[in-house]
């Protein structure tokens, strides 16, 4: 394993005890990119090992737009798994929204057992969103029907304005469409994406329901200093870009604070190293592989580790409307430094918080999960 030189952004000090054990019903990532081909191959073991469940995003090249689309890339997610992860990680999809999507592909949705949600990326916003959407109104018949049968809307909320700031982006995108937007169609059931300001989550909490929001590791363990410490770093970009500390602390206390509208959803966004490392870096941060681990460090942090099986393993299911997973999966308090790169099939990739110490340590699934004649090693702590 090579080391960075200089350790960007240490950790502080946990607060819990050496030999420490923690134990949460099976967890769901309800945000995350898997990509295709063999990057799919590379990347999605790794969320099969830690999650029961993910919400897989649909912004491949071409987007993934129709309910047969889906349920392709579903199978194909099947096919990168081996036989035990199979038969533990059951990946839900979304469907791409674009200024095209018409009121029966909703009706597909809704019917499909595979897919749980829209995805509305505005236009221009984020990777490969140029099939994203221009109008959000021309939508409205659209948006009255998915209402109507259920069926979530996750949202990127960015305005792609070229005249606002990145950093206000967000905030702008709740005051311009998500706030009118949820005027037109109170009952249509919103997740509103990667929350990275105090504006995203005061809204999300006060609103009338059925709003909630997911919250990503690097914006609950980082602020945009990260981006910057000691030199550019490239993998601590992603969008919607790291905000200043009151919003991370703000994202702190919105996840540990027990409220149901705020839950897991990684937005593990994996690039090939040389595409992170470049004149003009992709966007996306990856953390799929030591996901529960970067959590369990927030919320320890933040002594809030009692709060964590909720918002990894209840309040997401709960949203979705679907039972909690039945699994349970162990966490070792432990400390062990985080690989600076990782290799498979032909890419190498680097996770978030690279050649950092971390004080959990992913243990695997407790042996009443696994399938019959399977065990897995616990190491005693
Ligand atoms: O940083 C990001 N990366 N944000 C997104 O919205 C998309 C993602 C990706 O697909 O790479
Ligand atoms: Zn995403």
């Amino acid at each position: 394993m090579t080391q960075e030189p200089t350790n960007p952004n240490p950790m502080p000090q946990g607060s819990a005890a050496l030999g420490q054990r923690l134990r949460l019903r099976e967890p769901d990532d309800w945000h995350l990119h898997l990509r295709d081909g063999a990057m799919l191959k590379a990347v999605a073991p790794y969320s099969a090992r830690q999650f029961g469940r993910a919400l897989v995003m649909p912004n491949l090249q071409p987007p993934v737009i129709t309910v047969a689309m889906a349920e392709a890339y579903s199978r194909r997610i099947g096919e990168a798994l081996a036989g035990e992860q199979t038969e533990h990680f059951r990946p839900f999809m979304t469907l791409y929204l674009t200024d095209n999507t018409s009121c029966e592909e909703v009706d597909r949705a809704a019917q499909s057992p595979h897919v749980l949600a829209f995805k509305l990326y505005p236009a221009g916003a984020t990777t490969h969103s140029d099939a994203g959407v221009t109008n959000l109104q021309a939508l409205d018949p659209v948006f009255e029907r998915m209402a109507e049968k259920g069926v979530v809307l996750c949202i990127h909320g960015e305005v792609t304005t070229p005249e606002v700031d990145v950093f206000d982006r967000e905030a702008r995108f709740i005051e311009e469409r998500l706030i009118p937007l949820r005027h037109r169609h109170p009952e249509l059931r919103i997740v509103f994406e990667h929350a990275t300001t105090r504006e995203a989550v005061d809204y999300v909490r006060q609103a009338n329901a059925p709003i909630a929001a997911t919250i990503t590791p690097q914006h609950l363990l980082y602020n945009r200093n990260a981006l910057f410490r000691s030199g550019l770093r490239p993998h601590y970009y992603c969008l919607p870009v790291l905000k200043r500390e009151p919003h991370r602390q703000a994202l702190v206390a919105a996840a540990t604070s027990g409220s149901p509208r705020f839950f897991m959803g990684t937005d593990s966004a994996p690039h090939d190293r040389t595409l992170k490392e470049a004149d003009c870096g992709c966007a996306g941060c990856f953390s799929a592989p030591f996901a529960l681990e970067l959590y369990a460090q927030v919320f320890d942090e933040a002594q809030a580790l009692d709060r964590l099986e909720a918002f990894a393993s209840h309040f997401g299911a709960d949203f979705y409307g679907l039972p909690r997973n039945a699994g349970e999966v162990e966490l070792l308090r432990q400390d062990h430094c985080i690989a600076d790169r990782l290799s498979h099939e032909g890419h190498t990739l680097v996770p978030l918080a690279a050649g950092q110490v971390l004080r959990w340590q992913y243990a695997g699934r407790l042996e009443s999960s696994l399938p019959r004649s399977q065990s897995l090693q616990v190491s005693s702590a």
